[in-house]
């Protein structure tokens, strides 16, 4: 199996985070899939950005679940960056999946529910309901480290490719696994490295993979994909490799 690279928040590493420089610079890399994080704002809109406060990436504060749409694009998202990315806005999810569209993109979107620390009433119904609403030329893919967005999603869409983040916890994935409701495992890289991961059988991408040990690592046991800030040193990496 060849290992799929998957750009973390778009190329992260070089480009403001979940903005739309970063996703275009993941497909100019040739990244096999893309990984971002979906929340609500106050008034329904599904936002792309990583936090639930805006605190962090762009120069406003206050949590993304209190502004509106409108509210939300006055900020910039990407001087926090550095200045050449003055004027970045927060996109919308329909902005970026836009994007994927004119650019013919046809790797993994992975949709991460950002419902860890709380959940958005009616998150799971409306991107389930935008997906069915539109063609798109990509592999669709959800995720999130919350149980109940997982159940949610997979009682919606049953035949979207779903899978389960964790950091230390695997009950939820290991039940989920067993009923079918997901398909692989996002696990970190921590738990990778120090955990017998072969046993579950299960297909695993894990995330953040940034060091040359830790790609080597997943290329050499042919994971099913690596969630990277840097998906340019992934393919060179795997290249050498998977060939
Ligand atoms: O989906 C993989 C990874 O993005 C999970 O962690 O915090 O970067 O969303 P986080
Ligand atoms: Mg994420």
């Amino acid at each position: 199996m060849i290992t799929q690279v998957i750009a973390h928040r778009g190329s992260k590493g070089l480009r403001p985070e979940n903005t739309l420089p970063a996703f275009s610079k993941a497909i100019e890399a040739g990244a096999d899939g893309i990984e971002t994080d979906v929340h609500l704002s106050k008034d329904g809109e599904l936002i792309i950005i990583h936090d639930e406060t805006v605190n962090r990436t762009t120069n406003g504060t206050g949590r993304v679940y209190d502004m509106t749409l409108k509210e939300l694009k006055e900020l910039d998202a990407g001087s926090y960056f550095g200045l050449n990315y003055l004027g970045t806005r927060i996109p919308t999810l329909q902005e970026v999946v836009h994007l994927l569209i004119e650019s013919h993109y046809t790797g993994v979107f992975n949709l991460e529910f950002k419902t860890d620390k709380f959940g958005y009433p009616g998150l799971e119904e409306k991107v389930a309901n935008y997906f069915d609403s539109i063609d798109y030329p990509f592999h669709l893919v959800y995720s999130s480290f919350n149980p109940k967005s997982i159940k949610k999603i997979h009682a919606i869409q049953p035949t979207i490719e779903t899978a389960s983040l964790f950091k230390l916890r695997t009950a939820s994935a290991k039940r989920f696994a067993k009923k079918n409701v997901i398909q692989d495992w996002h696990p970190s890289i921590a738990w990778v490295r120090s955990h017998r991961w072969f046993l579950p059988r299960m297909e695993i991408r894990p995330w953040t993979v940034n060091s040359e040990d830790n790609m080597e690592f997943c290329f050499k046991h042919h994971f099913k994909g690596i969630i990277t800030d840097f998906p340019e040193r992934g393919l060179s990496i795997r290249k050498s490799i998977q060939g």
